[in-house]
């Protein structure tokens, strides 16, 4: 039987073998992996850990689950909430001032239905969407927003720059974390790029990850946590250029990063602030990673304590939004379904089946009111703002929400 996962034993920006582990969240199941019922016991599990690059401050997970296994019954959905198209739109607008892509190319790399390249074309620009989820490409070429169906690598761009051109702008948003060979895209990119090409990217950002105690955003498909001291690494190491970065407040705290050919753009004030942040914060060093596995278990004790005290009074409990992150939150504070009863989620494919490795069973939001659980245990804890918004009428029942972290409390 061929192995259903690697370890990665080497550092996917600079190639040292120097990792140092800090934090392992134990064996996990697959976070997307939501399950039918009646699927026999147990579900697949895969270690779940951690280490920083000693040489270069990238943090990456220890292992690389097979893609194959890893998007098996992956039903892509697009995330395109009302909250994300606006984040869209004004990236569009940004990006189209200040590069001037009327008339350009613009790629982008995982450009899911089109939400990002529409207003782009509508201001001018060509642009050509590189999507690997069959339904997505095909929802994006059904609205006019040509959209390969491939993973994005060097002969791709090749491929891209015989049949359109060099490209002004790529954007990749919430990929890089997905990507295994980081040096295959940064090569692409050189590729693709034409002189005064741009890169624009967001990822999620390792200082959040560690200030706010975010662990349950660690999970299989993220396999890299990105500094921007590791970014500028990686780009150099193709002779690219990070020259701007931004703090984005998207998915529990983002980077947006401008990466171009060296000399060609100026080193923004943002760089350099947030360089000197990370340098005052000690990233190449070891204590703040100890510190972040120390709040981790302190996270996870506060939460275990507060479901169980609440069980002892008879109190009942659901889980809100089946996100992915929910599900290593769930499996590593060790709470099942005799501590959540069941867990909200307005996705229609969700709906019916059970949460990896936990079984809590996933049913409409409608049930937040039809059952009135006295708790509602916020697992999609970026949303809460909305979901707090929308769910006055349980709140003046009586039901309260959690927020699980950095530690868990009940919101007043
Ligand atoms: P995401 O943050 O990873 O996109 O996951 C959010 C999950 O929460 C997703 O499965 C949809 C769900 N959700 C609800 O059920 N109700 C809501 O009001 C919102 C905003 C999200
Ligand atoms: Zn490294």
């Amino acid at each position: 039987m061929r192995e259903t996962y690697r370890v990665a034993d080497r550092c996917r920006v600079c190639g040292s073998a120097h990792l140092w582990q800090f934090l392992s969240l134990g064996d996990s199941p697959l976070a997307n992996a939501f399950v039918r019922p009646g699927t026999p016991t147990p579900d697949p599990r895969y270690p779940l850990a951690l280490v920083k690059c000693e040489d270069c401050t990238q943090v990456q997970l220890t292992v690389v689950v097979r893609p194959e296994i890893l998007f098996r019954d992956y039903a892509y959905a697009s995330s395109a909430s009302s909250s994300m198209i606006e984040h869209f739109r004004a990236m569009a607008g940004a990006i189209t001032s200040r590069y001037a892509t009327r008339g350009t190319l613009v790629v982008e790399i995982g450009s899911n239905d089109g939400v990002l390249l529409r207003p782009l074309a509508a201001a001018g620009a060509r642009v050509l969407g590189v999507e690997p989820a069959e339904n997505l490409a095909a929802v994006a070429n059904a609205a006019g927003v040509e959209t390969w169906n491939a993973f994005f690598s060097l002969s791709l761009a090749r491929r891209i720059v015989v049949e359109k051109g060099q490209a002004r702008v790529v954007v990749a948003n919430n990929v890089m974390a997905h990507i295994d060979d980081l040096d295959d895209l940064t090569q692409g990119l050189n590729a693709l790029l034409d002189g005064d090409g741009v890169f624009v990217a967001e990822v999620p950002y390792l200082v959040e990850l560690l200030d706010r105690v975010e662990f349950d955003t660690v999970y299989h498909e993220h396999l890299s946590y990105f500094s921007i001291s590791a970014l500028r690494t990686l780009f150099a190491r193709r002779g690219l250029e990070l020259f701007d970065v931004k703090r984005e407040t998207v998915h529990g705290g983002s980077l947006r990063l401008h990466v171009g050919r060296p000399g060609r753009h100026p080193l923004t004030a943002g760089l350099t602030a947030t360089l000197e942040d990370e340098s005052r914060r000690e990233m190449h060093d070891r204590v703040p990673y100890q510190e972040f596995a120390r709040r981790v278990v302190v996270a996870r004790d506060a939460l275990r304590s507060l479901v169980h005290t609440l069980r002892t009074q008879g109190k009942r409990i659901a889980g809100y939004g089946a996100a992915a992150k929910g599900n290593t939150l769930l499996n590593y504070c060790g709470l099942a379904s005799d501590d959540i009863e069941f867990i909200v989620d307005s996705t229609p494919y969700k709906q019916g089946l059970l949460a990896p490795g936990t079984r809590i069973p996933v049913v409409p939001e409608s049930w937040i009111l039809d059952r009135q659980p006295d708790y509602a245990l916020l697992l999609a804890w970026n949303h809460a703002e909305a979901i707090v918004r929308k769910n006055a009428e349980y709140v003046r029942r009586g039901g309260r929400f959690i927020l699980p972290l950095p530690v868990a409390r009940v919101m007043d």
